[in-house]
């Protein structure tokens, strides 16, 4: 059913889109040369941005993964994360301030939701406790919190939410289409 099976690494399945595009975006999978992009987004919405270094690191891993939104052809925002057993974990997720409010994030994440099955049902992210906006827009996704992690982050010891979007979960029901509503309708 998903492409997260394959043998080989998902990371090099190159450009190919997801989905059809809706409106002017696009969803396809990341590739190494969104690096640049990349970079820019993660400065422009972390205080604490991954590096290249840190990029290169994780696409060499066979579980890596990511998608990204395009509109006109240039990344408005990514989404990569981390397929382990039981469970996908998204590491890092960022849009384009000028392009939030959207519906772009949403697309992201639902793309990672839709390929949540019975033997990988739970999506986990880990959220800092100052990242309000995080924690709000993965609850309007479905996401619960379910633990604290005191001192988390050890730069700043600031504690984090793990929290967590199960399939069958209670607000598991949206579907894709009210996405693509949403975002044609802005
Ligand atoms: C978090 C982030 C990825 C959301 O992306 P986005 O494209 O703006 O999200 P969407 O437009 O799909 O928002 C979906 C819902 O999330 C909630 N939400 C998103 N941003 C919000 C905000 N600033 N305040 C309150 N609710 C918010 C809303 O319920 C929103 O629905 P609505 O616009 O109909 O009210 C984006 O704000 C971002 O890049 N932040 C900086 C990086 C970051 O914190 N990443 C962690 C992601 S887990």
């Amino acid at each position: 059913m998903n492409g997260l099976r394959k043998k080989r690494p998902i990371f090099f399945c190159d450009r190919e889109a997801i989905e059809p595009s809706v409106d002017d975006l696009r969803l396809r999978w990341l590739c190494r040369r969104d690096f640049g992009a990349l970079l820019a987004l993660e400065r422009e919405a972390f205080e604490f941005p991954w590096t290249r270094d840190e990029f290169e690191r994780c696409v060499r891993t066979r579980n890596f993964g990511g998608f990204v939104v395009e509109r006109g052809g240039e990344p408005i925002g990514y989404l990569c994360f981390e397929i382990r057993r039981r469970s996908i974990r998204i590491l890092s997720c960022a849009v384009a301030e000028a392009e939030r409010r959207r519906g772009v994030g949403t697309l992201l994440t639902r793309a990672l939701i839709g390929r949540l099955d019975e033997r990988r049902s739970e999506l986990v992210c880990v959220v800092r406790e100052r990242n309000l906006t995080a924690q709000l827009f993965l609850r309007s996704l479905g996401f619960r919190a379910v633990a604290v992690r005191r001192g988390y982050y050890l730069r700043t010891n600031e504690d984090a939410y793990r929290m967590t979007y199960r399939v069958g979960g209670a607000s598991s029901t949206s579907d894709d289409a009210r996405t693509r509503r949403r975002i044609l309708s802005r």
